[in-house]
């Protein structure tokens, strides 16, 4: 995988191990979601309204753009939540699923 962001400092944090689509992948102890899934990839999320790849805006939990799905039906804001070993992110919509909060 190829990455939006590259991390040009701190780069001797911990490493956290997490899954993006099923995938392994790997963040830094304190990256948001975010920073970890774009590290890692070049999209953050698809949208749900077919307008295209998306990868936040605002990056401060103002703009929405970034919510993302975990497999277990929750969804998250990826801007403002610390990435945890072992979650497991979905980029792509899934039917209707995509806009519920998972309650
Ligand atoms: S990037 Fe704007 S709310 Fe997350």
């Amino acid at each position: 995988m190829t990455g939006s962001f590259h991390r040009l400092s701190e780069k001797d944090r911990p490493t956290v191990a997490f899954f993006i689509d099923g995938r392994a992948a790997t963040g830094l102890e304190g990256d948001t979601l975010l920073v970890a899934i774009l590290n890692q990839a070049d999209v953050l999320r698809h949208s749900e309204f077919g307008d295209g790849p998306r990868a936040g805006f605002c990056l401060m939990g103002a703009c929405q753009d970034c919510w993302v799905r975990l497999e277990d039906g929750t969804s998250t804001r990826a801007c403002t939540t610390p990435v945890d070993a072992g979650m497991r992110v979905l980029t792509k919509a899934s039917g209707s699923q995509w806009l519920t909060n998972g309650s």
